[in-house]
């Protein structure tokens, strides 16, 4: 009898540290990324990226206009413009890479962020998205390898 106890206890504390030390922040519903990346996103988004997507992600209006020089402006990412056409892989490798693979203005932050700062810069973009949008994302194979 004793022995069981023991076994038991010892099964409860098992179970409970895992739950204390490996339990995963769940996802904001419907989505695949945590809350805590989205703010950690905002900061990034803010310091790295505002300048020209605007501090919600919803700059430029007028995205389909050239500049004077024939270049873009930065479109939206708050879901207004066309980033959701772009699989995760793809928005991970334009801010990777910056626009030079489309003649764009883009920078490039390869060296400037890691890969869990870009991800998290995604998911504060994204969090702008319509369920609608977002759906379509996922539809177009968003995620499909991620
Ligand atoms: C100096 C201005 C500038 C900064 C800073 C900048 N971008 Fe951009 N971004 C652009 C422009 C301009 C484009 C359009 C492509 C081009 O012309 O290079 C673009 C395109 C994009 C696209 C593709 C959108 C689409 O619909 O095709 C994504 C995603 C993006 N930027 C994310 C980011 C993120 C994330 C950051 C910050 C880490 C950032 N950008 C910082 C100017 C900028």
């Amino acid at each position: 009898m004793k022995n069981i106890k023991i076994v038991v206890l010892f099964a409860f504390i098992g179970i409970a540290s895992y739950l204390i030390f490996f339990e995963k922040e769940a996802t904001v519903e419907n989505r695949w990324y945590t809350k805590t990346q989205v703010l950690q996103g905002q900061e990034i988004f803010t310091k790295n990226c505002a300048v020209c997507h605007g501090e919600k992600a919803e700059k430029t209006i007028l995205w389909k206009k050239t500049l004077p020089d024939g270049s873009y402006p930065a479109p939206p990412l708050n879901g207004d413009a066309h980033a959701w056409h772009h699989p995760y892989e793809q928005l991970m490798s334009i801010i990777t890479n910056g626009g030079k693979q489309y003649d764009g203005k883009m920078p490039a932050f390869g060296d400037k962020l890691t890969n869990k700062e870009k991800e998290a810069a995604i998911s504060y973009f994204q969090s702008f998205w319509t369920d609608e949008i977002y759906n379509l994302w996922i539809q177009h194979g968003g995620l499909k390898n991620k």
